[in-house]
């Protein structure tokens, strides 16, 4: 049985005054929750979300990270550094990064296994533009974009991996994927996992992620193959995003 996992995405927001606020108002609202619960903020952040997180029911993690080991990479942020500030998951290949920072099928697979080698879960990102969609593309896109990560990682690392499908266009617009159609890409993802191990694949959580907000994450997460939800606008306010904690 998959759990279900309810992830926030904060993407370049937040301040240490703000996250504070905010993820007080989220400790202070779970009331047993019977999802994983994780909160994905800005690097800068990350040390205060281990302070403010350790112990408790909520996990952390980053929205990105370098594809190298260590050494002569100015700006960049290692897998074991995030390791180091706690962080459980951190997000690969969000549609951000391969729209405004040229990432490729292969360079997200690579940080990919960049994660998973370091301990880290990372919540991998695939979904097409509107203009893919409309041209009956959708299968084949985000079918090139898992087949690049299985190509790279082992079938027994299947295991240490989240996946979100985030359609493109429905991010940040207020647009959704109706629950159907999301399913459906849902569940031909699931097919791709299971390519490569049946049993695992069975297991992997396949999260949502494209307006997710308390008034539509109910019927999404009804969907058999809608294993929660990564929350980008939704997850900056604590009543909302305890909101769809609840709803899960
Ligand atoms: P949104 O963002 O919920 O604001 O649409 C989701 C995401 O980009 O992860």
């Amino acid at each position: 049985m998959r759990r279900t996992l309810i992830a926030g995405n904060w993407k370049m927001n937040g301040s240490l005054a703000a996250n504070a606020a905010l993820l007080a108002g989220i400790q202070s609202g779970l009331d047993q929750p019977s999802c994983d619960i994780a909160v994905c903020a800005p690097a800068p952040y990350l040390a205060q979300c281990q302070a403010a997180l350790s112990g408790g029911l909520v996990a952390w993690g980053a929205q990105d990270l370098s594809v190298h080991e260590s050494g002569a990479y100015t700006g960049e942020i290692s897998a074991a550094m995030l390791r180091d500030v706690g962080c459980r998951y951190v997000i690969v290949g969000h549609s951000e990064r391969r729209a405004y920072h040229g990432e490729s099928n292969e360079l997200v697979a690579q940080k990919t296994l960049r994660a998973i080698k370091a301990g880290l879960t990372p919540i991998v990102c695939v979904g097409e533009t509107l203009a893919e969609r409309e041209s009956g593309q959708t299968g084949q896109v985000v079918g090139q974009q898992m087949d690049a990560v299985l190509a790279t990682i082992a079938a027994a690392d299947l295991s240490n991996i989240v996946v979100a499908y985030e359609p493109v266009w429905a991010i940040g617009t207020g647009k959704t994927a109706t629950p159907q159609m999301a399913q459906e890409v849902h569940s031909l993802l699931r097919k791709k996992l299971a390519e490569k191990d049946v049993a695992a694949a069975a297991n992997v959580q396949i999260l949502y992620g494209g307006s997710m907000k308390p008034d539509n994450a109910k019927e999404l997460l009804a969907m058999p193959d809608i294993d929660g939800g990564l929350i980008g606008g939704a997850a900056l306010k604590a009543t909302d995003f305890l909101a769809i904690i609840r709803a899960a």
